[in-house]
């Protein structure tokens, strides 16, 4: 089946546990869901991308699945699913759904025998290895570490076995090499797809084809030492192929997420007819504040941050296509990182202009739209995402608590995770009991009655973006260009396409800026189509948080 462009859209992305209650149980769910379509379609985007909604004990909130033809009883039932997506599409949004084929849950009927014994028809849907003996004592196969928690094996009595988690202890990886595996993943993608679903974002599906032989990491890099054995792996594209057949014969979208895929390596897989991705998630502009992960900090650097813009920019320009992203439910609020929360509302707005007018699809996290920012907690203990425990007590092990915590609020993506703020009545107007877990206590500010009522909003900028860019050829098509690359304080890039030029002009900048148009420009056949500043702009000069989007020539 013809696939529908997935390039003029923009999608938008739903934790669901954290996004609307509504039945009144503190946890957010389809019901929810289904009362907010309306409001999502007023965003203006084409599309929803469910994070995970399956059963799952929760050990990575969905992303550890026990039933992968299923909806969560705490979410609702496949018959309020097919109502959502029913009406989604009847309000013109495509659905996208999460396909997490590199590990399941440890209680998914599949680990639950594989664990039993070295044979029988699941034994081999994992991946099992012999310890390592040195002398009596018993070692795991090799020295990788897990993303999420300790070692990356865990011995199993039964089997006298390690099984690999790359991820939590509670996620096992599956074991793409064998073909029963591969046949079941298709069988979860036709289940969904035959029931209307548009496509996937595919988790960590770089991940999938492991080094054969296993071989040790690098000694002294924590957490990702295995990741060059398990990244980007020999037979990754030759599965990505057989998952690609199906998805064709659908017609249905496919997204894949890439943690440190380079790009050259990107191409691969997002080039041509045959591309087995139709876009990827890239990880290179989340870590324009920190050094791989957000736990290892430094001050957020804008030359950095441009840099991976136009990395992937140019990269792609003609070959393939972008996922263009600043928030996910795996990283702290952007306001907090690359903006400011003293100038919440000009860095929200901005940083909306800095992304949205590149070239590729937009997608927009939950509360992004509302300019939510960072939650403080106070301890540890209050925290619920198992990969920010494990920092917490893997990284500066040795400092003060407090200096710890100050790490955790920077880097947390619980923050991503709070519920979303709807109003100023009790818990944000998300429930009318206590939340499942806590709302970030700016809410009588920071909430979408509020920003609904204020047409300078976070919101209504968001919206007035996602109306441009679909309204204009060149903001679709048009070639894309970064000036002044290396300056410290404004993003200022260019969109051509004919005889019409778009300039997008960003301030990270707390203070005023004084600049220059561009060589070639001159202010003469300017207009402004959008500032996100109500009072008219001093053209050389730039308030704080400034965003102008500025056009010549054109009809
Ligand atoms: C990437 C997902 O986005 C993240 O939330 C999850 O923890 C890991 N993959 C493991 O599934
Ligand atoms: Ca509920």
């Amino acid at each position: 089946m013809e696939q529908f462009d997935f390039r003029r859209m923009s999608f938008y992305q739903i934790w669901i546990r954290s996004f609307a209650d509504g039945n009144g149980d503190g946890i957010g769910d389809l019901y929810g869901v289904y009362d907010k379509l309306d409001y999502i379609a007023s965003l203006g985007v084409d599309g929803i991308w469910f994070s995970p909604i399956y059963p799952s004990p929760n050990a990575d909130y969905g992303y550890d699945i026990s039933d992968y033809r299923n909806i969560h009883p705490d979410y609702g039932t496949l018959d309020e699913f097919r109502k959502v997506l029913d009406r989604a599409h009847a309000l013109g949004l495509r659905v996208i759904m999460d396909l997490v084929i590199n590990h399941t849950s440890d209680e998914h009927p599949w680990f639950l025998e594989s664990r039993k014994s070295r044979t029988g028809p699941y034994s081999d849907y994992y991946i099992w290895r012999d310890p390592k003996w040195k002398g009596e004592s018993r070692l795991p196969p090799n020295n990788w570490f897990s993303q999420f928690e300790g070692l990356a094996w865990e011995y199993c009595p039964e089997r006298e076995q390690y099984y690999l988690h790359v991820f939590a202890k509670k996620q096992p990886d599956l074991n793409m090499d064998n073909p029963r595996v591969r046949e079941e993943v298709k069988g979860i993608m036709r289940f969904w797809l035959d029931m209307g679903v548009d496509g996937f974002r595919e988790d960590v599906i770089t991940y999938i084809s492991k080094h054969p032989q296993l071989p040790d990491g690098i000694p002294f890099l924590p957490i990702i030492n295995g990741q060059p054995y398990y990244k980007d792996g020999p037979n990754l594209v030759d599965y990505l192929r057989e998952f690609r057949a199906v998805a064709k014969e659908y017609g249905a979208l496919q997204i894949g997420e890439a943690p440190m895929t380079p790009v050259k390596t990107a191409l691969t897989y997002l080039t041509g007819e045959d591309r087995v991705l139709d876009m990827m998630i890239q990880f290179d502009t989340m870590g324009a504040d920190c050094f791989m992960t957000e736990y290892l900090h430094h001050p957020f650097f804008l030359p950095k941050l441009k840099h991976a813009f136009s990395k992937w920019q140019y990269a792609l320009a003609g070959k393939a296509w972008n996922a263009l992203y600043l928030e996910n439910h795996d990283h702290p609020r952007v306001i907090s990182r690359y903006g400011s929360e003293e100038f919440r509302r000009e860095s929200g707005t901005m940083l909306a202009a800095a992304y949205i007018f590149q070239q590729g699809t937009p997608f927009i996290y939950q509360g992004q739209e509302l300019g939510m920012t960072n939650i403080r907690l106070g301890s540890i203990e209050e925290y619920e995402d198992v990969a920010t425990k494990n920092a917490y007590h893997s990284f500066r092990r040795r400092q003060t608590e407090e200096k710890r915590l100050r790490h955790v609020h920077l880097a947390s993506r619980d923050s991503a995770r709070t519920p979303v703020q709807w109003n100023s009545s009790p818990n944000a107007g998300f429930s009318d009991v206590k939340p499942w877990f806590s709302v970030n206590p700016n809410y009588p500010e920071v909430n979408a009655e509020k920003e609904e009522a204020d047409p300078q909003s976070v919101l209504h900028f968001y919206r007035r973006c996602l109306r441009l860019r679909k309204g204009s050829d060149t903001l679709l098509w048009g070639d894309y260009r970064e000036y002044f690359p290396q300056h410290p304080h404004l993003y200022v890039y260019e969109r051509s396409c004919g005889t019409e030029r778009i300039l997008v002009v960003c301030s990270f900048s707390k203070k005023e800026q004084s600049w220059k148009l561009p060589k070639g420009y001159a202010w003469e056949g300017c207009t402004l189509l959008l500032c996100n500043y109500a009072e008219e702009p001093v053209p050389e000069r730039l308030r704080p948080y400034e965003a102008r989007v500025l056009r010549w020539g054109g009809t």
